[in-house]
């Protein structure tokens, strides 16, 4: 589980603070599909980036497993992001001169894995997000949805617990979005934990949890479902 206790995040530009996050608790539980909700510029991907370690916070206190992130050295963070957590953007950030079975390997090779183990963990991800046949394809020769299910297969690689996934369907169309969410939907029955930033209410209407945040903070469900709090 990964816990947010009043986290704040202030980016500061010259001059300029921006409060990003303004004393957010919330809990990401194991095992569930999250989706996080929100306007432009609420805060979703700065969360995203605090529970994934990409990032730290300016006060409040993130665990994992009861273990205060901000406790862990600079090895330990990298080791946090290369094994526990895996992320999928909304732009799918494929290396373009790369095949998709050697970005989805990239992450391995980068652990120094032997070469046979490491292209039988690649097929193995390949295979989840239904696409073995695409491996030897560059990215520029697959479609969206493809790619992204590339960038999935990429974030599976090393088997984190959690999947952090910010609006992956966002460049898709409703059909290849709708396939995307399957698989991530497939990876929470097979005990993963997906966290997925969304603006679309109805990828948030089919998650376990629901966080809503505005401007910087957490909206109350009952207030954030605006249903009288049906879960
Ligand atoms: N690296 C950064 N430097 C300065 N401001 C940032 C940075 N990242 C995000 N922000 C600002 O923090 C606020 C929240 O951004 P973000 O978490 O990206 O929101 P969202 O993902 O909900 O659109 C915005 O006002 C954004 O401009
Ligand atoms: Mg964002």
């Amino acid at each position: 589980m990964i816990a947010f206790r009043e986290v704040h995040k202030t980016y500061k530009m010259g001059e300029t603070r921006v409060e990003a996050l303004r004393g957010v608790s919330a809990t990401i539980a194991p095992r569930r599909m999250v989706a996080i909700m929100g306007p432009s510029g609420s805060g979703k991907s700065t969360m995203l980036h605090l529970a994934g370690c990409l990032d730290t916070p300016t006060a409040g206190q993130i665990t994992y497993n009861d273990r205060d992130l901000g406790s862990l050295s600079s090895r330990e963070r990298a080791g946090f992001r290369a094994v526990t957590v895996g992320f999928v953007f909304q732009k799918f950030n494929l290396v373009p001169n790369l095949t998709a079975l050697r970005n989805v390997e990239l992450p391995l090779l980068l652990r120094g894995e032997s070469a046979s183990l490491v292209r039988k963990k690649a097929l193995d991800a390949l295979a989840q997000v239904e696409l073995t046949d695409r491996g030897h394809h560059r990215p520029t020769k697959l479609s969206g949805g493809e790619q992204q299910r590339v960038a999935i297969a990429r974030s599976l690689v090393n088997d984190p617990e959690f999947i952090l996934a910010d609006e992956p369907t966002g460049n898709l169309d409703t059909d290849t979005g709708q396939r995307i969410m399957g698989i991530l939907h497939q990876l929470v029955e097979a005990g993963k934990s997906v966290v997925v930033v969304t603006h679309n209410p109805e990828i948030a209407e089919d998650a376990d949890e629901l966080i809503v945040l505005r401007d910087g903070q957490v909206v109350p469900e009952m207030a954030a479902r605006g249903n009288g709090g049906r879960t």
